[in-house]
């Protein structure tokens, strides 16, 4: 059994998120340009490739596999690389398979994922209002993200909304999305807007929602728990005494969470970028190119663990975006 992955900062990293496409059916403002100039074909990572990269990674103590895009669903034949990862959960090597998605693919894929051992699904989705979500996404229409998400409860599948929060956005939908989450049983997350991509730096600024403040707006109806329990992602759990609700709070901007990181990311080109917030990554796509040996593909791995940065730099406190990245999210996925 091969070591442990563990960075210079002593964080051992077992959960890795891998973003399968570039593409995506939806243009979220705060993600991608609305014309997006993507890879050609032959620069991706294969579906045969993505298994050797992953399997590699399991076998060094990854026990969670985040799979994100672009929309992970639009890659063609992305069943059968979850298939393939399926044998990773019957040895128990790995403990969660799981995917964030825009939902506009679940009506298809949801009972097929949960045939081969998905548990539950994250779905961006910041509105409940059919023209907002038109705005926000640009492509997208809500009817079929909320048929998708039916089809993943009637799956089996655990659902969790992830809203970013955007002030003059998504403000005053905030007890109506909580509201509509108790309603339906769904987990939810709120989660900080981050400086990537090319949203001008005064409208990001302008929708700058510290939740810190909506969790304020919460308290005024709610009655808050602080939860300990963590699902190996950023999130922190609060529980509405009045529901029994959990809701989440990713927060990169106003709590680091970085101390604790145990995660890298890898690109649809075989990029493994050790920190969201940070441009360093190392090429994986040319060892595992180069060489059928897991050995070499390994090393390749460890010496990128070894360049794991301490956190990320950005910062809204001092009247700017410090630490924007030029990197849309769609490329690391989130
Ligand atoms: P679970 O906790 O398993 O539900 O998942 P998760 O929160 O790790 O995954 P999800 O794909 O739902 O991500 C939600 C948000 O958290 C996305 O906007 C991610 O970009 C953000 N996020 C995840 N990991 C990091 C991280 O290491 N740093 C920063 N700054 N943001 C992160
Ligand atoms: N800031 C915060 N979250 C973002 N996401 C995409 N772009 C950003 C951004 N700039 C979210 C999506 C999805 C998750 C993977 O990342 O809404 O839920
Ligand atoms: Fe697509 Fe998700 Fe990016 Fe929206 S946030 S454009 S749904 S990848």
């Amino acid at each position: 059994q091969p070591a442990p992955l563990i960075d210079p900062f002593a964080r051992a990293i077992q959960y890795l998120r891998v973003s399968v496409t570039d593409r995506c059916d939806f243009r979220c403002t705060y993600c991608m340009a609305e014309h997006m100039t993507f890879l050609p074909k032959k620069e991706l990572l294969t579906l045969e490739e993505l298994d050797r990269l992953c399997t590699a990674f399991v076998g060094m103590g990854v026990e969670k596999l985040r799979i994100t895009g672009g929309e992970p669903l639009v890659r063609k034949g992305i069943m059968t690389f979850f298939e393939g990862m399926a044998r990773h959960l019957e040895s128990g090597a790995l403990k969660e398979l799981t995917l964030t998605t825009n939902g506009s693919q679940l009506a298809k894929f949801a009972q097929p994922l949960a045939d081969v051992g998905v548990r539950r699904v994250n779905v961006s989705l910041d509105t409940l209002d059919d023209a907002k979500f038109a705005q926000i996404t640009r492509w997208g229409r809500l009817p079929q993200v909320l048929t998708g998400i039916d089809a993943a409860r009637a799956a089996g599948l655990r659902v969790k909304i992830n809203v970013v929060a955007l002030k003059g956005f998504n403000e005053s939908e905030l007890f109506s999305i909580v509201d509509w989450c108790a309603t339906e049983g769904h987990d939810l997350t709120f989660i900080e807007v981050m400086p990537m991509g090319d949203m001008s730096e005064e409208t990001r600024l302008d929708q700058y929602w510290p939740l810190k403040d909506l969790r304020a707006r919460l308290a005024e109806r709610f009655t808050l728990t602080d939860l300990a329990e963590r699902t190996g992602g950023p999130a922190r759990y609060v529980r509405l005494e009045e529901t029994g609700q959990k809701i989440g709070f990713i927060t990169p901007l106003t709590h680091n969470f970085c101390e604790s990181c145990n995660r890298v990311r890898l690109t649809c080109t075989g990029e493994l970028y050790m920190c969201l917030g940070q441009e360093d990554m190392a090429d994986l796509r040319a060892p595992l190119r180069a060489s059928e040996d897991p050995a070499v593909i390994e090393g390749a791995i460890r010496a990128a663990i070894a360049r794991k940065p301490k956190g990320h730099d950005f910062d809204y406190s001092r009247q700017g975006v410090v630490g924007q990245m030029s990197r849309h999210m769609s490329h690391t996925g989130g």
